[in-house]
Formats: structure tokens, sequence, C-alpha cells
């Protein structure tokens, strides 16, 4: 696997080189500097948090676990890279560079922080790094033109980044078949939970968010990240969102499953993953997303018609807001080294915000599709007593089929996630193809 990466790297590096020469250009800098960043240590604890590394340094190196590395780009030289590798018998050390990346960089072996520091270069400097924990020795700036420029670049996916994602939606989708085992042998959620990290060879830590494993009515609690111990009396629904990690890269995954015999349920999946696929078959070149994620809302009241949900035309349902009560986040979100990728509302290079259409707060990205980006589609229905409560005190309650509300709300919710590149024909849909195979 590592070899065939060796030439998609190297055209990545050429990307990226490019992209910093003009970014840097726009401050007059003579260097990037980019920090793997430093692992945060908890409050009056000698213990760190998980260490997550700096996504721009990811970016250049597959390296997750580099505390206290710097990437160094100068225009007009190979890139450099200060590896940390400390003098340390208490904890796992980095092991030594190696593999299909090393011949893109000048390599330098340091054994501190500090020394790392000292090893960078002076002058007109951007850097790059999070701003706490702050390093000592170097402040970071990041400058906004650089960063605002290199954001937007961000959403176009080089060929060895599609690599490295289709290997997250593998680790995902091999994990979700795992899990759903689970859910079927009657398992709790943590059981269920256990199969899915085991399934994935990877912890909890290292995989790109915290899973949601919501057995019953926890599928209505949009980030139910509890894990219950024991099983309930009866399992009759099971709705798991959960990824996987490739050097950084992140996948994003939900499936809704129905117990044996819940028909009714199964059968509202089924339109919700047919209404999803059509979705997701819009990920073209020229699409608006949020006019996708508006679509999206006249297909579920659509489909909330088709159950006996709603008496109301799908035109006043969305009119009224009742669609946001069964539908009440984003359609999704640009996808890469974070979850929940950098620029999804970024007007131009320069920067600039492109607002939300107005009564959706939570849509995450209001750009117009183009080739090279990849973004999640997931759709959801749910019964949240919340919102009911709140739907029932509108007028449009008179158009609610209350007993249908009522028979759905023990399973809780559906929502059904992919990744999906756009290309300059017909979308790669991540999930489904990791899925084909696994
Ligand atoms: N797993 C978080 C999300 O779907 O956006
Ligand atoms: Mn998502
Ligand atoms: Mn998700």
């Amino acid at each position: 696997m590592s070899h065939d990466l060796a030439p998609l790297y190297a055209q990545h590096i050429a990307t990226l080189r490019q992209r910093a020469d003009k970014a840097l250009a726009l401050g007059n800098f003579d260097h990037l500097l980019i920090a793997a960043s430093t692992p945060l240590r908890k409050y009056l604890d000698d213990q760190d948090y998980p260490f997550v590394a700096n996504p721009h340094f990811l970016h250049w190196l597959p390296l997750t676990n580099a505390p206290g590395s710097w990437m160094v780009y100068t225009p007009g030289n190979k890139p450099k890279l200060i590896f940390v590798q400390p003098h340390d018998y208490w904890h796992v050390v980095p092991d030594a560079p190696s593999g299909y990346w090393v011949d893109q960089f000048d390599i330098t072996v340091v054994h501190t922080f500090a020394e790392a520091v000292d090893a960078l270069p002076k002058g007109h400097r951007a850097v790059i790094a999070p701003e706490c924990p702050s390093i000592h020795g170097v402040e970071a700036n990041n400058p906004p033109a650089v960063v605002n420029y290199l954001h937007w670049h961000r959403s176009y996916k080089t060929p060895y980044e599609l690599a490295l994602m289709r290997q997250a939606s593998r680790v995902g989708t091999r994990a979700h078949r795992a899990a759903e085992k689970a859910f079927r042998a009657g398992e709790s959620e943590f059981g269920i939970q256990m199969a899915y990290l085991a399934a994935a060879a990877q912890t909890a830590a290292e995989l790109p968010y915290a899973n949601i494993v919501g057995l019953n009515e926890h599928g209505a609690v949009l980030h139910y990240t509890n894990f219950d111990r024991t099983p309930p009396k009866q399992s009759r629904s099971f709705l798991i969102d959960a990824g996987g990690s490739a050097s950084g890269y992140a996948s994003d995954i939900t499936r809704t499953y129905a117990a044996t015999g819940h028909h009714e349920f199964q059968a509202l999946i089924d339109s919700v993953d047919r209404a999803q696929q059509s979705f997701a078959a819009k990920v073209k070149a020229g699409q608006s997303y949020p006019d996708l994620h508006i679509h999206a809302h006249h297909v579920l009241a659509d489909v909330l018609r088709e159950h006996g949900v709603i008496r109301m035309s799908a035109e006043s349902a969305v009119q009224s807001g009742v669609t946001s009560t069964f539908f009440p986040h984003g359609l999704g979100h640009p996808i890469g080294l974070q979850v929940h990728d950098v620029a999804g509302f970024q007007a131009n290079e320069h920067g600039g915000s492109i607002p939300r259409p107005e009564g959706h707060p939570y849509l995450r990205m209001t750009r117009v599709l183009e080739p090279g980006m990849i973004v999640t589609i997931e759709p959801g229905l749910y019964f949240i007593d919340m919102l009911l409560e709140e739907l029932r005190a509108k007028p449009a309650a008179k158009d609610i089929d209350w007993a249908k509300v009522e028979a759905f709300r023990p399973y809780g919710g559906i929502r059904i996630e992919d990744d999906v590149v756009c290309t300059d024909s017909e979308p790669e849909n991540l999930t489904r193809n990791a899925f084909a195979v696994n």
C-alpha cells in the first residue's frame, strides 16, 4: 500500500509547495513554519490530553504522533522536517523517520522541543501553530492572509489525499459491519463500541470523532455519546455515527438499523436511504450546497407525508418550519483532515464568509461544489421530545398525526451519512464503495 503512495505523495508535496509559495507571497514572508504542536497538560496533573496534531502539519506529513516537531518550507528549497525524538524511557518514542514520504524532506532529528525551536530559520516567518498550548521560544502568528489561502485550497483534495480518504472509509465501514453484528447479537451500546474499536483496530482517541452509538430512543439525541453498559430489554433500532482515521484523514459514516420484525421503521429507513442516495447523486460541480440542503427538506417532507407523519404539502411543511422539527441539522459539511473540515463558509481564497440561508442555523457548508471537494451527505429524521413539544404549540400541529409520531418515538431517529467526492463527472461515494468491499 505505502509504496503506491510514493508517486502520489511526491505530486501532493509539489502542489503544497506551489500553494505555499503563493500564500507566503501574500505577506512577503520568507518561511512557512508549521508546528506539529505540543501536548496539552491536564490541570493540576502530570498527564496530557490525547495528542492531536495540527492539521496544517498533517497536510504535509503523515505523522500523527510527532509532538514538538516542525515542518519548515522556504520557497525554492526542499521542505524540511525538524523531527523530535526525545531521549525518554518513560514513553514510547516516535520511530525514526521512514516510509514513502521521507524522500520529499530534508530531515533533522533533534531530541527536545527547545532544540527543534532553535533549529527553525530566522527571518520574516509565517508561524502556523495553535495558540494554546504556546510553544516556548516561538510565537504563532497565523497570518490571516496565509491561513485563509491555505484553508481555501485545502478544500481541493489531491489524488494522494483521496487515497487516504478511501483508506479511512475502509477502516470505518469494516468497523460498522462489526457494530451491526453486535447490535443484532443484542449487545449493549458499550459492547457495540468495543466491537467497533476492535474491528477498526483504532483507539477511541485515534478515531476522528467520538462515536455515536445509540439504541432505541437514544437515536433521537443527535450527539449521543453515553455508552450504556447494559443492553435494553429489547433492541428495536440502532443509530451509529462513527468514522475511521488514515494518517490524519477522517471518514464520517452513519447508518441506522431496525431490529428484525420492525417493518414500519424499516420502511422509513428505506425511504431516508433512497432520499440520501438521490442527494449524494447531486454532488456535482456547480451544485450549490445550501440549495441541496433546502431540496433535502422538501424531499424529506414528502417522506414524512408518505409515511403518514404529516398531512400538509411538502411546500408548507418546509415553509412553516415543520421539517426542521424532524430534520434539525445541516445536510452535511466538508470533510478531510478534520471531520468538519475548514473553509465550508469561505467566500474566496482571501477569506470572507458566505452566510447560511435564513432559518438553517446548523448548516456547515454554504459553498458551490467544485471538483476535488469532499462533503458528507447526512439527512436524518428524528423524533426528539423537545422539538416535538415546540411543534405541538404551533398552528401546524393540527396537520401532524400524533399517533404516528408516538409509534415512531421508541425508535429515536434515522440518519444515513456518506462521504462523497465531487469530481469532473459522476460523484465518487467513498462510503458506499468501501461498504461494497467490506
Ligand atoms: N459525526 C459528526 C457529524 O456527522 O457531523
Ligand atoms: Mn458528518
Ligand atoms: Mn457523522
